[in-house]
């Protein structure tokens, strides 16, 4: 059956970087829920429904005063913990709140919890720790993608497509020719793929001045629903590890509605850790492969949004992980949906121009 899947409340997401969040208000779509993410004055990140519980306004377009949003329609004022604590120049203080989202802020990530609250347990994160670790130095940010988040999924789950789609920097013929080993367990499906003496692709070559032949190896876990992380090691052919290069990739996809996602990535090295200049080489490059992924899967997005007589879906040895992937969400949005827990019920099927605010 082709990519349907509805979206998971239930799950940690990346809901903004660190450097992102001050003392602006910032509205984002998370899992279609517009979230108005903002830094209290002792420095923590709170994150609260973005509409006013007196007429929907958002409260991001309100004023910030202390920790206090005061309304820019008619002036309610919500705390930092989503409550009302008055309205200004009226006497009144209405019993009146808003939902105040889970976070855990850690490793420059702020991870943010869409559904039940009760539910959000940071036992579940997934190892971050690479993130603040001074042997370590990475770039980071965020693309917008107006493709539905199982896409996006498969896209990181199926990496055979670096052959076709990144020819000129991460990819060539070897990642498509080498198989992957496969194995699942709860929330996590996981992929080995080892290239052994095989032709340096262009990215690699240019940023470590590695000549072919290399070994390549790409081990990816898909933490579901929305956390995938590579972990990749370069080194010439025979070299032991741990010698070599290691690189570790994180991607938060982070559904903004059914139809877009925000494309959360950061990639990290373990070599040349103060220099700047390989950093910016590896951010644009990042970007380049990125905007790759999007332009394709926005295309892909049109395609499966427009096809009215379902013709039968072909699949492959190497989409053994991305349908893993695929049928690990189908699971939990059914787990959902079913009548009788918290979620069911919950606001569905945003209008995609409405999350038009999100980046
Ligand atoms: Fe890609």
């Amino acid at each position: 059956m082709a990519p349907t899947t509805s979206l998971v409340m239930n799950g940690w997401y990346i809901g903004a970087w660190s450097d992102e969040v001050g003392r602006t208000l910032m509205q984002r779509w998370i899992v279609g829920r517009p979230v108005c993410f903002y830094r209290l004055q002792d420095g923590t990140v709170t994150a609260l429904e973005d509409r006013c519980p007196h007429r929907r306004f958002p409260l991001s377009l309100g004023r910030l005063d202390g920790d206090v949003i005061e309304c820019n329609y008619h002036g309610y004022r919500i705390d930092g913990g989503g409550v009302c604590v008055g309205v200004a120049e009226q006497p009144d203080t209405p019993r009146a709140s808003v939902h105040r989202f889970p976070l855990v802020e850690r490793d420059g990530i702020v991870w943010i919890w869409p559904g039940d609250a009760d539910r959000a347990d940071p036992g579940l994160l997934p190892d971050t720790s690479w993130l603040s670790d001074p042997e370590w130095t990475h770039v980071h940010g965020v693309v917008p993608l107006k493709a539905r988040h199982v896409l996006l999924v498969e896209n990181l789950l199926d990496l055979t497509h670096e052959t076709f789609l990144h020819p000129s920097t991460i990819g060539n013929a070897a990642v498509a020719a080498t198989p992957i080993d496969v194995t699942s367990e709860g929330d996590r499906v996981s992929f080995t793929r080892h290239m052994i003496a095989i032709e340096a692709p262009p990215f690699y070559e240019k940023s470590m001045g590695l000549t072919s032949p290399i070994d390549r190896w790409q081990d990816g876990d898909f933490y579901a629903p929305g956390v995938f992380q590579l972990n990749i090691r370069l080194a010439p052919t025979g070299t032991e590890e741990p010698e070599g290069f290691h690189m570790k990739v994180i991607y938060g996809m982070t559904p903004a509605t059914e139809t877009e996602t925000h494309d959360f990535f950061a990639l990290g090295r373990d070599y040349r850790v103060d220099d700047e200049e390989l950093s910016r080489f590896q951010l644009d490059q990042q970007l380049a492969v990125m905007k790759e992924d999007v332009d394709a899967l926005e295309a892909q997005e049109v395609m499966v949004a427009t096809e009215t007589v379902r013709a039968p879906e072909s699949s492959i040895r190497s989409d053994v992980a991305g349908l893993r992937g695929r049928r690990l969400l189908e699971k939990m949005a059914a787990r959902e949906a079913a009548p009788g827990t918290a979620s069911a019920g919950r606001p569905r099927r945003p209008s995609a121009t409405a999350a038009g605010a999100g980046t």
